[in-house]
């Protein structure tokens, strides 16, 4: 996902998705003086800055987003440099340098990130890590990542590229199973919702577009199999997804599932 340009033509989804979920969500939070906020997986910081910063604006200190992709987080600083928000390179799975901002935030956002984690349980760990005590997540993202499937069935000319992205397989965790994660890090669950979201593409080449703007293995592969791979995504995508309608005209709208998380650490 560094490709900032191509994401952030593609991103209506997201910015739907996180507007949504600040609207339905964000009251419910409780607020001191000047707090530190962290949005994991800010990806060019368009959400973070058009979405997220005009909401809590008037309550917070400072704003970090970060991201794992450095071409992402200079796309953020180029684009948006505002006063409050400060965009930084983080890997989430990382502790070393999650350790840094030990008890920093009082609040911890994500928009449709985590669900690029292999590992969700140190992901949760290092949450907590980085969270005071009593303070926040409201965190959203696909309960299946659709692309770990594909990855794991792609052929041997494909697996050497795969090992970059997903160096074990990553198992489907059901809500329950994610649940007890969230819970045994020490979080309480205040709410945990699973929502379905419809979405229509115009046609195939726009869906394509848009996976293609999301998926690493586009950076990975060479350009000789690029077109490959389009075609092999096309095929497993289209026919495995369940897809509601592809009609005459060549929409294609899918359903995604998406859980939404808010809890608070003890
Ligand atoms: C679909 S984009 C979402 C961007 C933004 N939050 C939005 O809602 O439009 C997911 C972002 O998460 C980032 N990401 C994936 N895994 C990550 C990790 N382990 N740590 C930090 N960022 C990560 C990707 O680089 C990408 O920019």
């Amino acid at each position: 996902m560094d490709r900032p340009k191509l994401y952030i033509n593609e991103n209506t989804l997201q910015h739907e998705i996180a507007l949504e979920f600040l609207t339905k969500n964000l009251l419910e939070l409780k607020w001191k003086l000047n707090e530190n906020v962290l949005d994991i997986g800010c990806g060019p910081g368009d959400v973070t800055v058009k979405k997220l910063l005009p909401l809590i604006q008037d309550k917070i200190n400072k704003l970090i987003a970060v991201d794992k992709c450095s071409e992402m987080v200079e796309f953020a600083n180029d684009c948006y440099n505002v006063p409050e928000v400060e965009f930084q390179i983080m890997d989430i799975q990382d502790s070393s340098t999650c350790l840094f901002y030990t008890e920093y935030f009082n609040k911890i956002f994500s928009f449709m990130c985590l669900h690029w984690a292999v590992d969700q349980q140190k992901v949760m760990n290092n949450i907590y890590s980085m969270l005071k005590s009593d303070g926040e997540i409201l965190i959203t993202f696909l309960k299946y990542n659709p692309f770990f499937k594909i990855y794991e069935s792609l052929d041997m000319e494909f697996q050497k590229y795969v090992k970059n992205i997903m160096p074990k397989p990553v198992p489907t965790l059901s809500s329950e199973e994610l649940k007890a994660h969230i819970e045994n890090t020490g979080f309480k669950i205040i709410k945990f919702e699973e929502i379905t979201k419809l979405f229509t593409h115009k046609n195939t080449s726009d869906f394509l577009s848009a996976m293609k703007a999301v998926d690493n293995m586009y950076h990975i592969l060479p350009k000789n199999l690029h077109e490959k791979y389009t075609s092999i995504i096309q095929k497993t995508m289209i026919k495995g997804w369940n897809f509601i309608e592809y009609s005459t005209v060549g929409k294609l709208t899918l359903k995604y599932t998406i859980i939404a998380i808010h809890a608070i650490k003890y």
